[in-house]
């Protein structure tokens, strides 16, 4: 039977991420961790407007950080990899939940550790409620008529140990469990369906491929049932749908499957991704999961529940897109392998991918954005792999893919969109409520290897309105960066007038000076240790940066 995970709710949360084992073949304990037991985590269920603590302990003999994946929140309170938690330490972030219903997810996003952590079982659902879908008449009985299917595919080395950084992820796992039957009452059931693979995209429909009803995708609920028979969920996103039993007989057996024959090359889990020159020494090409349509989960229609939901809401809410025209600020973020020609899929095969030319680094900033600017965001895909871009903080309208307004599916609040090879996405978000001068939010690809090896980017949302800036915080208020840096340098401040700056060596040899420019070079000078002193009407503030081409 489908395992279902305990839920936990109210306003103060405690997770302990943990080391444990489990049982997935018989004479094997298979290494683990989980949150509060031995796989995957509780599932979490808020009220939108509650103040809540979630208080998360380590116990693992590794750091880890938890990210509260689609939460609109503090950028010291998203569990990124700056908010590092020690081993045997707490994080215990407070805030109000100010996101609208939906599903969303909790997992780790620790530098480099996504994937081992996110594949050995550290992984949560998370349910917000708020009062506009309370209104309408849905299945909302956790474990009754509404049920989390989480949905992975695994690998297994020959000592039935989780492995990372393959592509012969043929065991498929529901919540953890393989092969799994799941008995539904012969009614409107909701499935809340979530995929956190390492870098599988499912294409979910139904074995007799009846159809369903998308509901509500990452951000909420869209403006009306879009009724299908196909949804496409890649790495990161999650979908509710409703399946209606009520005109299939007791006893009856259908499955959720994915239709992975008909997903366009190019997109991890169809037949072929990469040119077809390139040979992926993986398992990619020998997976009986790539290209092929296979059953997930296996539904046994029962009696109906008392009360049950036996009709689909006509509509809700219409969703007012924030309109173009109101974007003061358009950004651009091109996908690209890290050596030209090298246009496979992977970073452990191939080489990295890189946003914008450049790969993660800690100390850097990519961009800046100003509070409550409402951006257009331009993705574009130059690689022969479809990348699933996700950015924290904001939830966005997609524009258009390709100049086309979006298909039903993403029409609604998003955090994660699938870009496929040479596809051109635009989005448009207000970056509304959080501003912090120093702690970044991310975005970058969900592939979980394509994050650990650096394709993702960092973002600071800057209030400008603030004032009084005392002396004491002159030296955090400019921001030098990248460091390290192949030569380019930004010089960012908030408020102080800037006079002049100049560069010295570790011999306290001036070899620049001028007068203020936001960007200076250094890439004629050697490798090596300078001092940025940038001179203010408020006083002189000196930051160390290494130069490394
Ligand atoms: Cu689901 Cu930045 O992550
Ligand atoms: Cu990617």
């Amino acid at each position: 039977p489908l395992f279902i995970p305990d839920t936990l709710s109210g306003t103060i949360f405690n997770l302990t991420a943990q080391n444990s084992t489990k049982v997935f073949y018989t004479g094997f304990n298979t290494p683990t961790h989980g949150y509060n037991g031995n796989f995957l985590g509780p599932t979490l269920i808020i009220n939108n407007g509650d103040s809540i603590t979630l208080n998360v302990t380590n116990t693992l003999p590794v750091p880890t950080t938890v990210h509260w994946h689609g939460f609109h929140v503090a950028p010291k309170n998203d569990g990124g990899p700056h908010q590092i938690i020690l081993p045997a330490t707490t994080w215990s972030p407070s805030f109000r939940m100010l996101n609208q219903a939906s599903t969303f997810w909790y997992h780790p996003h620790g530098e480099g550790k996504t994937e081992i952590q996110i594949t050995r079982g550290l992984a949560g659902m998370i349910i917000v409620r708020d009062s506009a879908e309370a209104s309408y008449a849905l299945p909302r009985k956790y474990k009754v008529d509404d049920f989390p299917l989480i949905v992975q595919s695994s690998v297994f080395d020959i000592l039935k140990q989780f492995r990372t950084g393959s592509h012969a992820d043929s065991i498929l796992m529901v919540n953890g469990t393989m092969n799994p039957y799941l008995q539904v009452p012969k009614q409107v059931v909701r499935f809340r369906l979530l995929n956190p693979s390492a870098d599988r995209t499912y294409y979910f429909g139904l074995s007799d491929s009846s159809s369903f009803h998308l509901i509500a995708t990452d951000g909420g609920l869209l403006s009306q049932p879009f009724t299908t028979n196909r949804i496409r969920l890649s790495t990161g996103e999650r979908a509710e749908i409703l399946v209606d039993f009520g005109a299939d007989t007791i006893g009856q057996q259908k499955y959720l499957m994915s239709y992975a024959s008909e997903l366009p090359r190019g997109i991890i889990g169809a037949d072929s991704v990469g040119t077809s020159t390139i040979v992926i020494g993986d398992g990619y090409y020998n997976n009986p999961l790539n290209g092929a349509n296979f059953n997930i989960l296996r539904f046994d229609v029962v009696a109906p529940t008392a009360s049950p939901v036996t009709t689909i809401p006509s509509s809700f809410a219409p969703l007012i897109p924030i309109p173009t025209a109101s974007a003061t600020v358009t950004r651009e973020i091109h996908f690209s392998p890290d050596t030209a020609g090298q246009n496979g899929i992977d970073a452990f095969v191939e080489g990295g991918f890189f946003m914008n030319n450049k790969s993660f680094h800690m100390d850097s900033i990519n961009e800046i954005v100003y509070l409550n600017d409402v951006e257009i965001w331009t993705l574009t895909n130059g690689t022969m792999v479809a990348h699933p871009f996700h950015i924290h903080d904001i939830e966005f309208f997609v524009v258009d893919i390709n100049g086309i307004p979006p298909p039903p599916q993403y029409s609604g609040l998003k955090d994660v969109i699938l870009v496929k090879p040479n596809d051109t996405v635009r989005f448009i978000t207000q970056f509304k409520t959080f501003a912090d001068d120093s702690v970044p939010y991310m975005y970058h690809c969900h592939l979980l290897h394509h994050e650990d090896e650096g394709m993702m980017g960092s973002f600071l949302v800057i209030d400008t309105s603030l004032t009084g800036i005392s002396e004491i915080d002159l030296s955090s208020t400019i921001k030098v960066f990248p460091n390290p840096t192949s030569g380019k340098i930004n010089i960012f401040t908030l408020k102080h007038k800037i006079t002049s700056i100049s560069v010295l060596n570790m011999m306290g040899e001036t070899i620049l000076n001028n007068s203020f420019r936001p960007v200076i070079d250094l890439s004629a000078a050697p490798n090596g240790i300078y001092f940025i002193e940038v001179k203010t009407e408020q006083g002189i503030v000196s930051k160390k940066i290494v130069l490394l081409k």
